[in-house]
């Protein structure tokens, strides 16, 4: 038989329980290309995914893989630097293993960063949106399977996902930290291909402002746990394009990313501070 989630949870947490000290209180999910931010997390204990019992060990470029807990902005936080992807060929309940483990370290609310493709014309590369909320067009749920009672519902409500309390706040961290964002829906898509034009059309057609590959099965996992999720798209390219549009290159989304991280830490700076610890 398989084993339960909750039997992995317990495993994964009890080969790393003498090493992260007391209750988190803010876990943060870093994407493309905003990883660096973890390393401004002070009196850090490091863990590779490597050394945590059953845990998936990311694969992708300029992903760590690696459970960074301490300090940030006077926090308690666990920060996961490198994400797994379903595109990776992880399942999704590889994915949300690493959420209930954040979960079980104490922390109530779950912040997301992602680098994503603008679908709204409005939208410039460099932009960062605000998540108010995703459609899961990966065709694929973290839940499917027998349900552990003790993680959370058999059929959780996702009307929420992203906490309306915790997006007013963050709107106003936006503001003391004399940053804009935008406001908007995600996309979550599979992968590890790009959308087509025809469903980049689709896609904005259906109330999509962002498109990326990761996201959606990390938030309905900590939906799931009962977290109170914030999210932050990172808008490193466009995607209205059809055909003719020239592609961008690696460079730009990257320049573009480096441009958004800066937002991003600038409004967590302002954010963290002022999150509930319970
Ligand atoms: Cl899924 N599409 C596009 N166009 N750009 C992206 C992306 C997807 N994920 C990150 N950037």
């Amino acid at each position: 038989m398989q084993e339960s989630q909750l039997a992995r949870l317990n495993r994964a947490h009890q080969s790393i329980r003498d090493r992260v000290g007391t209750p988190v209180e803010i876990a943060i999910m870093l994407g493309s290309g905003l990883g660096h931010l973890a390393e401004a997390v002070e009196e850090a204990t490091v863990i590779p995914y490597a050394e945590i019992a059953g845990f998936p060990v990311s694969t992708a470029p300029s992903h760590k893989g690696q459970l960074v807990i301490g300090t940030l902005f006077g926090r308690r936080v666990a920060v996961m630097q490198g994400r797994l992807h379903l595109y990776e060929g992880w399942s999704p309940r590889d994915i949300a293993l690493a959420v209930y483990l954040l979960r079980r370290l104490g922390a109530p609310t779950l912040v997301v960063t992602n680098a994503a493709g603008g679908l709204n014309p409005d939208y410039r590369p460099g932009d960062v949106m605000l998540i108010e909320d995703h459609m899961n067009f990966t065709g694929l749920n973290p839940l499917v399977g027998p349900n552990d009672d003790e993680i959370g519902l058999r059929f959780p409500d996702m009307s929420r996902a992203y906490d309306p309390d915790l997006l007013r706040l963050t709107e106003k961290a936006v503001e003391r930290a004399g940053q804009e964002v935008r406001r908007g829906i995600y996309v979550g898509i599979l992968g590890p291909s790009l959308e087509t034009s025809a469903e980049r059309r689709f896609l904005r057609a259906s109330g999509g402002d962002a498109v990326g590959m990761s996201t959606v099965t990390e938030v309905i996992a900590a939906v799931h746990a009962g977290m109170r999720v914030v999210g932050l798209s990172a808008i490193t390219n466009a995607a209205t394009g059809g055909p003719d549009q020239k592609p961008d290159t690696v460079e730009e989304v990257l320049a573009n990313a480096a441009i958004c991280g800066r937002k991003i830490a600038a409004i967590l700076g302002e954010l963290l501070p002022q999150l509930p610890s319970s």
